[in-house]
């Protein structure tokens, strides 16, 4: 059930019950991570504000093509190929055209291309695991890549990660930047994930899990995933670094 505060007027005020909690000790890193003072205000300087400005000229060809842009030879990584796509909305729901949206995954056994991972499952040759794209008039974007799988990581004795994109999105400067994580309709691990389960408001988490969009799929090719990123207001998405507001 919804314990969403009613939306009154021009401003949408921050909703805490939406959030989880900095502090929550069942997902053990955030319990070094989280404030143990109150928080500060801090005034943003010029380069937080003006710069890096994003432009389509610095998005290469292949950087929304996951299957693509790591591949040697033209060979294709190993897995299920997927679209994922949807539109970044402000809180009216009008597009957020321009955005630059950066994205990183897991392969499809569930191995990142990183050098302290350390999980069993083997790398891919042919995956890289990131990509970015920026947003169109629309608001919209797309990008092509493999499904990743699930993942155990060392917090409790036998946790999980659901399978997920985790998702920048980045605005007009260093201090416009979001990140949250995608997780795939279906996926029975969603919900006894530590991280997922610090998740106050069921609607919160449900807005993270990107429904199968048959409509977009391509016959014989790709199965499509929708995900829409709302940037604030009552709708707004769980951002990860927005947990204690600013
Ligand atoms: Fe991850």
């Amino acid at each position: 059930m919804s314990n969403r505060k009613p939306e009154t007027g021009g401003f949408f005020q921050r909703d805490w019950t939406w959030q989880p909690p900095a502090f929550t000790p069942a997902y053990k890193t955030s319990i070094l991570r989280s404030p143990k003072k109150a928080l500060m205000s801090l005034n943003n300087g010029p380069s937080e504000i003006t710069g890096p400005v994003f432009g389509h000229s610095e998005i290469g060809e292949l950087d929304n093509d996951l299957l693509l842009n790591f591949s040697s030879n033209g060979e294709l990584p190993v897995g299920e190929r997927i679209i994922v796509h949807g539109r970044v909305l402000d809180e009216r729901g009008r597009p957020v055209p321009g955005a630059l949206l950066e994205f990183w995954q897991a392969n499809a056994g569930g191995r990142y291309r990183h050098k302290k991972e350390s999980y069993i499952a083997p790398l891919d040759p042919n995956f890289g695991g990131c990509g970015r794209t920026i947003t169109d008039e629309n608001g919209a974007y797309s990008f092509r890549t493999v499904k990743p799988g699930p993942y155990p990581w060392p917090n409790g004795v036998n946790d999980w990660r659901p399978a997920h994109i985790h998702f920048s999105v980045f605005g007009h400067g260093f201090a416009q930047r979001l990140i949250t994580q995608m997780y795939f309709e279906g996926d029975p691990l969603i919900w006894k994930c530590p991280i997922v389960q610090a998740i106050p408001d069921e609607d919160a988490v449900r807005q993270l899990v990107a429904p199968l969009d048959m409509a977009n799929t391509i016959p014989m090719d790709s199965i499509a995933y929708k995900f829409d990123i709302v940037l604030r207001g009552r709708r707004s998405t769980l951002f990860e670094n927005r947990l204690e507001g600013n």
